[in-house]
């Protein structure tokens, strides 16, 4: 890959998951980043100072992540998030799908694994949960969550296992703040973070998030992310530009007022989801079923 200089490491706070895991609250994303240019990616955001990497089964870039960790000496120092597909829903199927996982980071443990979606149409992730209960007991992963949770299927975690989940990550942007979801989390002590907290880029001409840019002399990029974290959110931004790479990663040194939080809140409508409907989603993410949805690019 080409170097582009060494960079300071920007302070990036922590958000405490459980009693001895904390999360970075900011992360690189690889949704949607082709095989062939994952590794040179991670390499150039671990190079930019990103010390938390988000990726899943279903996004079929473990492996070229974990060559950017090998290849960087950073295998073990970053902080690693993969995710279960939902045709490994089950007890048994879930520790299979695991150990496939850290097979392809190169990792003998990972800090985060989370149940991808609910796929209640199966109706298999209660048990799927517990299987990762057990292997957190285990060791080999640091802390279990969920994404893509909507509150009836968080109330069923917690209602059959007594356990909730520490973490739900989920599509959360400004023009889509899925309002409910989010209240139920606070009252319940789980983290939120946001996928796709950019909306795919789209939120950023919006006037009220335009004005804040100007009056703090940061990107549009900055302010919608600076809103994230200024809730309390981690952010898992993807971009394959260096230049982005940094800026997502710098919105720790300005503050949105009040005013300007509140009219960036005011954007949210329902029918602004850019992913897939959790109640719905009734997709494998199999190797095939994400090439012909368009989620694996050449
Ligand atoms: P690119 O990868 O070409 O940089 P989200 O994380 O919400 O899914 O948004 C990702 C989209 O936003 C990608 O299209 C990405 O493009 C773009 N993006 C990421 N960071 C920035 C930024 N700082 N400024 C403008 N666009 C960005």
């Amino acid at each position: 890959m080409e170097h582009t200089g060494t960079t300071a490491t920007p302070d990036v706070p922590s958000i405490p998951l459980t009693d001895s895991v904390s999360i970075p609250q900011v992360g690189f994303g690889v949704f949607q980043i082709s095989a062939s240019t994952t590794q040179q990616a991670v390499e150039q955001a671990l190079e930019i100072g990103y010390r938390h990497i988000d990726t899943a089964a279903a996004y079929y870039n473990e492996r070229e992540v974990g060559d950017a960790l090998k290849a960087t000496g950073m295998t073990g120092k970053v902080f690693v998030t993969s995710k279960l597909r939902n045709c490994d829903q089950g007890y048994d199927a879930a520790r299979v799908a695991l150990d496939t996982t850290l097979n392809n980071l190169g990792l003998d443990h990972l800090d985060l694994y989370l149940i991808h979606w609910p796929f209640p149409a199966v109706d298999q992730y209660v048990e799927t949960w517990k299987a990762l209960l057990e292997i957190q007991q285990e060791g080999t992963i640091r802390a279990g969550g969920v994404s893509n949770f909507l509150p009836e299927h968080l109330q069923r975690l917690i209602d059959e296992t007594g356990k909730t989940p520490a973490i739900n990550q989920l599509e959360v942007h400004p023009s889509f703040s899925q309002t409910e979801t989010l209240k139920f989390c606070k009252e319940h002590g789980i983290v939120v973070e946001a996928y796709s907290p950019l909306g795919h880029g789209s939120d950023m001409k919006a006037e009220p998030i335009q004005q804040a840019a100007e009056a703090h002399d940061v990107t549009p990029a900055q302010v919608v992310l600076r809103w994230h974290v200024q809730s309390g959110r981690i952010v898992i931004p993807k971009s394959t530009h260096a230049e982005r790479m940094r800026q997502n990663l710098d919105v720790f040194s300005f503050e949105l007022t009040d005013e300007e939080m509140q009219s960036i809140s005011a954007l949210h409508d329902p029918a602004n989801r850019v992913g897939a409907d959790p109640a719905t989603f009734v997709q494998s993410q199999s190797w095939a079923n994400q090439k012909s949805r368009g989620n694996i690019p050449d």
